[in-house]
């Protein structure tokens, strides 16, 4: 396939920018064209999304759409809900949109619904077990960041009682605190684990085993149970109740699968259910919704458009919601690990950058931090927002003020103050000896920089989940338009085997062949 270079709607893109991207003034768009709102704000599932405050105009989208048919996305769009292994250098199929497809619909027999079904029940049971106080997820990775995202989203919906926990560094000072304020019989370990092979899920498996031995706990077989796609490991391991996936269910898409399993215990098996229905609505809008209106869609060629036009080379995610506060976590995971790439499906080094550094905290927590570059640095990172109407607590006017907040970031970003302006505020009470047009400049903001906002009727499992299945699609989206394979991770595995050949010098203190630093660095900590 040709290059997304080489099509002729990069080209034309490439004009556009020159011509009109690059000089567009937000402030003057909205004056220009009363209809950019309705242009540039979609309705999709339990979303809505207003790209209204971003660099681009009804012409960047017909261009971008361009590129999207140029580059064939809805095609391999269909051939990944089909099962085909878009996967190419790991020959399979990517099939997490399965997981959530009523039953009879996705291109299997039963098996994914069994499962889901056998896993539902065990929740359930784990649920009304009352001797079970707490619930330890050990898992890194996809096997922890979508179900600890996910359970702490839905706090609102998790029953007291039952706490859950969630292990993943191979740190001790990860797992070791969290034993010594736990009793053995009354903990329940999941070890969660794609392939069951993990280094640091591995080792904090194993001290937990130990752990749970020494305190006099009795019944294992109770106690550990295994999400995983390698039964025959976790069997080995002495699991007897594992809950299996398949190997189509990529680690950071595998929080719909029996990964999913800490979600269920906590929300229970119906709000699981409408987890999956919330992402199912989102894959049925990305499957089936024209290009023009198609929020994913879109929201990957917004992306594209940023990271490859303007040359923006992150973008910050700002939750103005606290039960979202693991989202950029897990986005970090989603986006960078997908569309982290240099190479394209033939192995062609790409003259051009694909994914973006995704990063953020929850709103007001980022606004005492980092806003202070969004709004005056040297950088222009488009930021995005993400609003809840109706919070699930009772203090309404706090809500209130959360959400002023929100969009009152969004408007300064946009509107900005210009030295002028700022020039006819009363000075700062405790005004130093300086110049007032010099206290101007640096009073003033640029504006003109572009943001996102969502917004969501409330968090809960519907919306939460057609959220997720908004940004997995996104994801796809721009890793189609750039010809990348998006479900591959090649890159963590030069450290993984560093790592272990590292590991046994860091005991002897073997520095032989190693690199001066490496060798320095290894005599100070080896012991
Ligand atoms: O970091 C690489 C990776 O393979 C991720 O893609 C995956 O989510 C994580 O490790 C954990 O893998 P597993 O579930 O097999 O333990």
């Amino acid at each position: 396939m040709t290059a997304c270079t080489d099509t002729a709607a990069w080209a034309a893109l490439q004009g556009h920018f020159e011509a009109h991207g690059r000089s567009l003034d937000l402030r003057e768009a909205f004056a220009r064209d009363a209809g950019r709102l309705a242009a540039l704000t979609f309705e999709a599932p339990e979303v809505y999304a207003d790209l209204s405050k971003n660099l681009l105009d009804t012409a960047t989208l017909r261009f971008l759409l361009d590129l999207a048919r140029e580059r064939g996305v809805e095609a391999r769009r269909d051939a990944m809900f089909r099962g085909d292994a878009v996967n190419s250098t790991e020959g399979r199929a990517v099939l997490h949109t399965a997981l959530r497809a009523p039953p009879g619909t996705a291109p299997f027999g039963t098996e994914v619904h069994d499962v889901l079904e056998a896993m539902l029940d065990h929740a359930e049971n784990v649920r009304k077990d009352w001797t079970i106080t707490d619930v330890v997820n050990i898992g890194i990775g996809g096997s922890d960041l979508g179900p600890q995202m996910v359970v702490k989203a839905l706090d609102a919906y998790t029953q007291a009682g039952q706490r859950l926990h969630f292990v993943s560094n191979i740190d001790g000072h990860d797992l070791m605190p969290l034993l010594d304020r736990l009793q053995a019989n009354k903990t329940l370990f999941i070890i969660a684990s794609k392939t069951f092979t993990t280094q640091e899920t591995m080792a904090n498996a194993h001290a937990a085993r130990d752990w749970f031995l020494s305190q006099g706990g009795q019944h294992i077989e109770r106690h550990f149970i295994a999400t995983t796609t390698n039964v025959e490991a976790a069997a080995a391991f002495g699991i007897h109740t594992t809950f299996g996936f398949w190997d189509w269910v990529g680690g950071r898409y595998s929080l719909w699968s029996a990964i999913g399993l800490p979600i269920a215990i906590a929300v229970g098996a119906e709000r699981f259910r409408e987890l999956l229905a919330g992402a199912h609505a989102m894959d049925r809008h990305f499957a089936e919704t024209a290009a023009e209106r198609n929020l994913p869609l879109l929201l990957g060629l917004l992306d594209v458009w940023y990271r490859n036009f303007h040359g923006f080379t992150s973008r910050s995610v700002a939750p103005y919601h606290q039960g979202l506060a693991r989202l950029p976590a897990y986005l970090q995971q989603l986006e960078m690990e997908s569309n982290g790439k240099r190479v394209d499906e033939a192995g062609h080094a790409l003259p051009f950058g694909t994914s973006p550094v995704v990063w953020g905290e929850p709103g007001t927590n980022g606004q005492h931090a980092y806003f202070q570059m969004l709004h005056q640095g040297t950088d222009v990172i488009p930021v995005e927002f993400i609003a809840v109407k109706t919070p699930s607590h009772t203090q309404a006017e706090q809500h209130r003020k959360l959400l002023a907040n929100c969009l009152a970031q969004s408007q300064a970003l946009m509107l900005g103050k210009t030295a002028a302006e700022a020039a006819t505020e009363a000075a700062p009470t405790a005004a130093p000896d300086i110049d007032p047009a010099v206290l101007a400049q640096h009073r003033s903001f640029p504006g003109n920089r572009p943001s996102t906002t969502f917004v969501l009727d409330a968090l809960t499992p519907r919306s939460l989940g057609a959220l997720i299945a908004m940004y997995e699609h996104r994801v796809f989206t721009s890793g189609a338009v750039w010809g990348i394979n998006s479900f591959d991770q090649w890159g963590v595995e030069l450290g993984k085997a560093l790592a272990g050949a590292l590991l046994p010098r860091l005991k002897s203190g073997d520095t032989a062949g190693l690199d001066a630093s490496t060798a320095a660095l290894l005599q100070r900590l080896h012991s």
